[in-house]
């Protein structure tokens, strides 16, 4: 059995953020080399701020709560300040996660980085 911390647990079953959006402004789906797993962040961006953020996780409970959390530190960031959040200030702010399950927490980041990608080659085309 694994040991996920109180607030794990929390994001886990309540999870903040999630579904689907279908106004948004980019949408991006990433998938793991480590399990194959996959999820889907939707940015809904204004003034190069992030303004509203969903996901959906096709992943397992440490990747729900790490995208649900990932959700609630960077909304209403601006995209420049959501570009440096990295996996280890996800899992730091969920009070740790078994080691073994850092590359879930490693999806939700990289979901969110495609997604910024995203965002920032569509305003190249304009
Ligand atoms: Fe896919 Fe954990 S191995 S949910
Ligand atoms: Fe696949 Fe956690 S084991 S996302």
């Amino acid at each position: 059995m694994l040991k996920y911390t109180e607030l794990v647990l929390d994001h886990f079953k309540n999870p903040r953020n999630m579904g689907r959006m279908e106004d948004a402004d980019v949408t991006a789906t990433e998938g793991s080399i480590a399990c194959g797993d996959m999820m889907t962040v939707y940015l809904k961006i204004e003034n190069d701020r992030i303004v509203d953020i969903k996901f959906e996780s096709y992943g397992c409970a440490a990747n729900i709560a790490t995208a649900s959390m990932m959700t609630e530190v960077v909304k209403g960031m601006t995209i420049e300040e959501a570009k440096k959040i990295t996996w280890k200030d996800i899992v730091e702010r969920l009070g740790g996660l078994p080691q073994i399950k850092y590359h879930c927490s490693n999806l939700a980041v990289d979901t969110l980085k495609k997604a910024i990608e995203e965002y920032e080659k569509s305003l190249a085309r304009k």
